[in-house]
This record gives C-alpha cells, sequence and structure tokens, in this order.
C-alpha cells in the first residue's frame, strides 16, 4: 500500500461547500415539492456578458482556421490580457506592474491554494478568522496546521479573529507570522479594509520580514472609489505582498475560469541557508512547470472584460447583484436580524438568532423557509454564531428569499 500524506488526515471532514451541497440534496430528496433556494455558494447566475462572449466567439473561430490556428500559449498568459491587467487594474489605481510580474491562471482557488507551496515547511501562517477556507486547508494539507484542537483551530496555524469588535478587520498581530492571509471586500464577512488598515499591514509586513497574501477577488464589488481596490496603492506593498485577482465574480466566470495573481519582482525570501531568494522568479518556476495557461478563448473572454463595452456590461451585472444585496440586507434588518456587509461585497453576515449554533441555523432556514446559506463556522470558529447569504441569484429569488425570511421571523 502507498503511503500517504498524514496531513490530509487533519483537515475537517469535507471542503465546506460540498458538504452543504450534500446536506441540501438529502433535504430535497425528503421534500421534494419544496422549492429550495440557494444563497449558499457564491456562485454568479447572469449570463456571460454579450461583449465576452462575442471575444470567445472570434476565439474559437481563430482555432477553427490553419492560419490563425493556435498551441500552446505562453504559461503566464497572452500579452494581449496582460497588458489589459496592466492598464486598467492598476495604471489606472497609479500603481506600474510589468508584464512578468503577472500570472494568468484558471482560478483564484488554485492560486490561493498553490501559492503555498512556496513557503517553507515550517513557516507560520496566519489566517483572519473567520475565512475563505482554501487557505486553511492548503497549509494544513501541506502539515503546516496538524489535527484540528478543541477549540476548532489547527494548533499550527495563527488564527486572527475578525469579530464585530473589530468590525471584522483585525489588526496586525503581536506574536509572529511569515505569511498573513488577507482578503478585502471580505470573504465572508463582506467587511472592508480602508487605505490606513492596509497601511497598518504593510508597515508590519516589512518590520517582521512577512509576507501578505491580499485576496482581492471581490473588489469590483467596492461602492465607494476611495477604498483601495488594490494593495498596492499602499506605498511599500511591492515589497511585502502578493495579490489574488479573478474574473469568477467580477465578470461571470465561476464556470469559465480565469485568475490571475500578481507577484512583484522586488519580493523576496530566504532559504533555510539564508540565501536571499525571488519569490517572482520561484512562482514562474512553479507556473511554468506546473501549468501550461489558461485557453486562449477564456483569455480573449477575460480580456474583453476591460473594452468600453465589456466594462459597461460586466458593471450592471455586479450593479444588479449588488441590489441583490441591499434587498437582502434590509430585509434581514427588518426581520429583527443583526446584519453586516453588503454593501461593498456581494456577502451579507449575520449574527444568528441569540447566538444559535450556525450549523443549527442552517438546519432551521433549510427546513423552515427552504433556503440555503452558509454557517459560519465553515469558515472558522470565530464565524460560529454567524451565518452567510449570498447575493448572487435571480431578482425574483431574492425578493421571495426576503419574502421567506419575513414570515419565518414574523411567526416567532
Ligand atoms: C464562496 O462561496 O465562498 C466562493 O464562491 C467560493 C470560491 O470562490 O471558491
Amino acid at each position: 500500500m502507498t503511503r500517504v500524506n498524514d496531513s490530509y488526515q487533519h483537515l475537517k471532514a469535507g471542503y465546506l461547500f460540498p458538504e452543504i451541497g450534500r446536506r441540501v440534496r438529502a433535504f430535497s430528496e425528503q421534500h421534494p415539492a419544496a422549492t429550495v433556494i440557494r444563497l449558499g455558494i457564491g456562485d454568479v447566475t447572469e449570463p456571460l456578458a454579450p461583449a465576452i462572449v462575442a471575444a470567445m466567439r472570434a476565439a474559437v473561430d481563430e482555432l477553427g482556421q490553419r492560419e490563425t490556428f493556435r498551441g500552446y500559449g505562453p504559461e503566464q498568459g497572452y500579452d494581449f490580457l496582460l497588458d489589459a491587467i496592466r492598464e486598467h487594474d492598476y495604471a489606472a489605481r497609479g500603481v506600474t506592474l510589468g508584464r512578468d510580474e503577472i500570472f494568468v491562471s484558471d482560478g483564484g482557488k488554485c492560486d490561493g491554494g498553490n501559492l503555498q507551496e512556496l513557503f517553507a515547511p515550517d513557516a507560520k501562517i496566519a489566517v483572519t478568522d473567520p475565512v475563505y477556507p482554501v487557505y486553511v486547508d492548503s497549509n494544513v494539507m501541506a502539515g503546516r496546521g496538524g489535527p484540528v484542537g478543541p477549540d476548532g483551530r489547527h494548533p499550527g496555524l495563527l488564527y486572527l479573529p475578525a469579530t464585530a469588535e473589530n468590525r471584522f478587520v483585525p489588526a496586525p498581530p503581536t506574536e509572529h507570522a511569515d505569511v498573513v492571509y488577507l482578503c478585502s471586500p471580505n470573504n465572508p464577512t463582506g467587511a472592508v479594509a480602508t487605505h490606513a488598515q492596509l497601511a497598518a499591514w504593510v508597515a508590519w509586513a516589512r518590520a517582521n520580514d512577512a509576507l501578505l497574501v491580499f485576496d482581492a477577488a471581490y473588489e469590483a464589488y467596492l461602492t465607494d472609489p476611495s477604498l483601495p481596490r488594490s494593495i498596492y496603492e499602499i506605498p511599500g506593498a511591492t515589497e511585502c505582498a502578493v495579490e489574488l485577482r479573478s474574473f469568477s465574480k467580477r465578470a461571470g466566470f465561476t464556470g469559465v475560469r480565469c485568475a490571475f495573481l500578481v507577484v512583484p519582482r522586488g519580493l523576496v525570501g530566504r532559504t533555510s541557508l539564508g540565501q536571499q531568494v525571488s519569490l517572482n522568479a520561484m512562482w514562474a518556476r512553479r507556473h511554468t512547470t506546473k501549468f501550461n495557461g489558461a485557453s486562449y478563448v477564456v483569455q480573449r473572454g477575460a480580456a474583453a472584460v476591460y473594452t468600453p463595452e465589456g466594462k459597461a456590461e460586466t458593471r450592471a451585472q455586479i450593479d444588479f447583484y449588488m441590489e441583490n444585496a441591499r434587498l437582502l440586507r434590509e430585509g434581514l434588518a427588518a426581520s429583527g436580524l443583526a446584519v453586516f456587509g453588503g454593501e461593498h461585497a456581494p456577502y451579507l453576515w449575520i449574527a444568528t438568532p441569540g447566538g444559535a449554533p450556525s450549523w443549527d441555523f442552517f438546519d432551521r432556514l433549510l427546513a423552515e423557509a427552504h433556503l440555503v446559506g452558509t454557517p459560519g463556522a465553515g469558515f472558522g470558529p470565530s464565524g460560529e454564531g454567524y451565518f452567510r447569504l449570498s447575493a448572487f441569484n435571480s431578482r425574483a429569488n431574492v425578493e421571495e428569499a426576503v419574502r421567506r425570511l419575513a414570515r419565518m421571523f414574523a411567526a416567532r
């Protein structure tokens, strides 16, 4: 028998969203007449924008002609996409990036999970808590977490609680950490970090030789233009931060798959022998070894997001989801629930009534209102007593969800 990686035994039973799917399937089998509305996993519902579809169609046609056919593309991404990213996402916000600092991939989840390969096996990893589970689980798989303790924490990781007291944006720790994962606008809490808060993190990272992994997958949902969209808007961040971006929520690419990771050339790490190494060179080595590039068709679709039509059409989709978020936020508040987020992010973070355990509230919401959300505990121990609803759905379903919530809480 093959010897296996023991660290997989340290993971909690199943990945969060498949576990939710399993429970919902079981419920639907027992209650076939129930019309279940899913506000659990943050998965887009609106069709691709016409500008994106047209660009992908044209790309397919190119591949169907001998003269314009293409095989393997550059692993890091085609220049047409890298340049669109540099110009529209970064230069427009005063940030200069080179093509070789951007790595196009097939998803932020993969980038976020793969990134930890660059860190020392005994690197101290800090996560905000609650957190997108990929950051915890990928480090646990790599042996940095250890078996979950009675407090629900992997003892090898440093947890930074995001609570109502700190408005769900933790400050830098006093303890040592080599790597900290940050996400703003935040999944799952919907909280957003200000310039001053990110500047404190950058100052801390530089003073402590730490790396920030800044997940900006939801930056397009910021409704206040003065809030930072990129960690690189903070001076000095190119020396201490990588940034994850994705087309999934910004342009409806959850099924199409395209994202990118920024690894600035100025980022250095240290080997066990004290030698300085470039993280950009390490990631380039990893990316070119294990990845053959996102598909040409998909990258043409992603580049279309930056055209005037693509910008207007994807903006309209984001506005649509944010209107859903507003309806949910107001509906939840009117039903007497304490609700956070939903103003700069497509996620609503709700304190469960009476502080009920979040999986109990999940079961109750499913049984009484046929609504699916995500239990806060699934995102980490500090998520206990909270519940996440996603604003990704049709308007009709969101309005119906609000009506069901009102009925459920009026009945109490
Ligand atoms: C979520 O619901 O948290 C996200 O859709 C998960 C993801 O982006 O992988």
